[in-house]
């Protein structure tokens, strides 16, 4: 795990200092709210409908216990006892008072944490599989190349003013768990020190799935390259309208080998004054401070006997639990969808009960996932009964990772400004749904994305089943696509037709379910596979036939 150094200290500290009396002056009136916007969004502080937010990056997701507790201390100091969790892995604080930011930030600072580029038209908090260093199909570890980039784009001085903000991810796995193809970058390791280079992809008003810029980057070239990229990006991206100012407008309007050529003739003229050399030790610094924690050998015959004996236990396990490269261990997915739970919602009590978990029995890490979720990566087989049993004292034992209830949602209008319709209770409504009509388990794996606007937070674009409320003539109307996909083989869905009222829309979802059951080849073949084979008709049937 990073850990700060003395520059890091210094550098967070003075950027507090700084807002600190930006704060202040705001306060005072000596600020306008015009004047401080963009002072407060370079330090994650957004206004939302009904508060401020501030929004605190998570690099590539990893936390320690410490960490976390920090989290849970701010949501009960200067918060409501809660944090939520986002698709970017960041957690975001829905009611601070603007007297209390400043604080907050130190009380961050304290723990190596930051509100730093999480908004602004900059490149955002890097993100990475929740998985990383754990997965037993990883290539290596992405973590440390993912730090390297944050170190270089943090603060970089030619990237502060964007045409607009910049995503990059990086996975390390051929199982793409990162979303690399709906970034402005996405960086796909394909042999250890070789990345896979993605460009243009986003969701949003024009979602585009990414393309292959580069098939071979070696990582010694990563910094000189991602610079050339951006560059070109900073000066032929468009600046006259927002709304195609993302990098994958620019590659649409331009043409993939146009951007090629400019990205490779920019490459060719900085890498010299790039040391490579330099980068490869700090990389190998960096690889150090990402080893992987010692994990003793463990048998795990307390785990098959809690398998034989305990129903909940094996139901949880097998939706929960993912291959760790050590056959000894697994990687625990912690739900945040508890049944009728606001997704991605945790309060401070269940954040640390987290965090004791991690230092007990998950040798000290956390991961928070795009999916909303927390996860521990290295918990040893025998220890999962008695972590399954501290989870549930807790609520946080749902065993539907990867279910139908699983969902992601934006925050839609309980919170958004710029929302159309609600999410969150549609959610709540289709989860509890399919808790009574316990079907949830027989269909298997299902991912349901749902946004409440254009602006595709809620990444529904590449939901199996994706849900996109809008507003018609004030009222909430809610759009279905079905077939996205996230992976590696990352896909648009497709939209069914007009869309439905928001009572009608559980119900919509319900035949989808029921459509897909009905139609399956048997229990082995997915909602996605069925997808692909039956095609839209059978599902547009059972929508709007009546
Ligand atoms: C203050 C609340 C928020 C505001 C004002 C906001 C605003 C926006 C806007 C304007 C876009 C569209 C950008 C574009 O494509 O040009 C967007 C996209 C996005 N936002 Fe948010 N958002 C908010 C909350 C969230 C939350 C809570 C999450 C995670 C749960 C999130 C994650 C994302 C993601 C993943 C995208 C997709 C962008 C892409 O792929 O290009 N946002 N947001
Ligand atoms: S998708 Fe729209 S409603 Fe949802 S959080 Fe993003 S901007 Fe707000």
């Amino acid at each position: 795990m990073y850990v700060y150094d003395d520059f890091d200290r210094a550098f967070v500290a003075e950027r507090n200092r700084q807002f600190r009396d930006q704060v202040a002056r705001r306060i005072d009136g000596s600020l306008t709210e015009d004047e401080f916007k963009p002072l407060r969004l370079m330090n994650g502080l957004y206004l939302q409908l009904h508060a401020y937010m501030l929004r605190v990056a998570v690099p590539y997701g990893t936390l320690n216990p410490g960490q976390l507790r920090a989290l849970a201390a701010i949501a009960d100091r200067w918060d409501k006892g809660y944090g939520h969790v986002t698709t970017r892995q960041n957690m975001q604080f829905n009611w601070p008072r603007l007297t209390d930011v400043p604080d907050m930030l130190d009380a961050l600072a304290e723990v190596g944490l930051h509100a730093i580029q999480t908004s602004g038209n900059t490149i955002r908090n890097v993100t990475s599989d929740p998985f990383a260093g754990a997965a037993a199909d990883e290539i290596a570890d992405p973590r440390p190349y993912a730090e390297l980039i944050r170190q270089w784009s943090t603060d970089h001085p030619e990237f502060q003013f964007l045409p607009r903000k910049f995503k990059v991810a990086v996975t390390g796995s051929p199982d793409d768990r990162a979303v690399t193809k709906a970034h402005d970058i996405g960086l796909r390791m394909v042999a250890p020190d070789m990345f896979e280079v993605i460009v243009g992809g986003g969701l949003g008003r024009t979602p585009m799935i990414g393309k292959v810029l580069r098939d071979r980057l070696p990582a010694a070239d990563l910094l000189p390259y991602l610079e050339a990229v951006v560059g070109t990006y900073n000066l032929l991206g468009r600046r006259d309208n927002k709304f195609k100012a993302r990098i994958k407008i620019t590659v649409h309007e331009n043409g993939l080998e146009t951007v090629r050529d400019l990205v490779e003739a920019r490459f060719a003229e900085i890498a010299p004054g790039f040391d490579a050399a330099a980068t490869q030790a700090h990389l190998a610094r960096l690889k150090r401070m990402f080893a992987p924690p010692a994990l003793g050998a463990a048998g795990d015959l307390p785990y098959q006997a809690a398998r034989g004996a305990d129903p909940v236990f094996r139901a949880w396990a097998d939706t929960n639990l993912h291959p760790h490269r050590d056959s000894g261990h697994a990687i625990v997915t912690i739900s945040l969808k508890a049944h009728g739970a606001t997704p991605g919602d945790v309060t401070a009590d269940q954040m640390r009960c987290i965090a004791d978990l991690a230092e007990r029995l998950g040798h000290g890490e956390i991961r928070f996932s795009h999916e909303q979720n927390i996860v521990l990566p290295h918990v040893a087989r025998a220890d999962l009964p008695a972590l399954h049993k501290a989870l549930k004292g807790q609520g946080l034992a749902t065993a539907n990772v990867g279910l139908v209830s699983d969902i992601i949602a934006c925050p839609g209008m309980d919170y958004c400004a710029l929302a159309t319709a609600r999410s969150i209770p549609v959610a709540q409504q289709i989860a509890r749904r399919v808790e009574a009509l316990k079907i949830e388990h027989d269909i298997g794996p299902l991912k349901i994305k749902i946004s409440g606007c254009i602006n595709a937070c809620g990444h529904h674009h590449v939901g199996h089943i994706g849900i996109l409320g809008l507003d018609r003539a004030g009222v909430e109307n809610y759009q279905i696509t079905l077939g996205g996909d996230g992976s590696q083989d990352a896909v648009l869905g497709e939209r069914t037709g007009p869309g439905f009222a928001h009572d009608q829309i559980v119900p919509a979802v319900e035949r989808i379910l029921h459509t897909y059951l009905a139609l399956r080849t048997g229990p082995g073949e997915t909602f996605l596979h069925t997808w692909r084979r039956i095609g839209l008709a059978p599902f547009k049937e059972a929508l709007y036939a009546a």
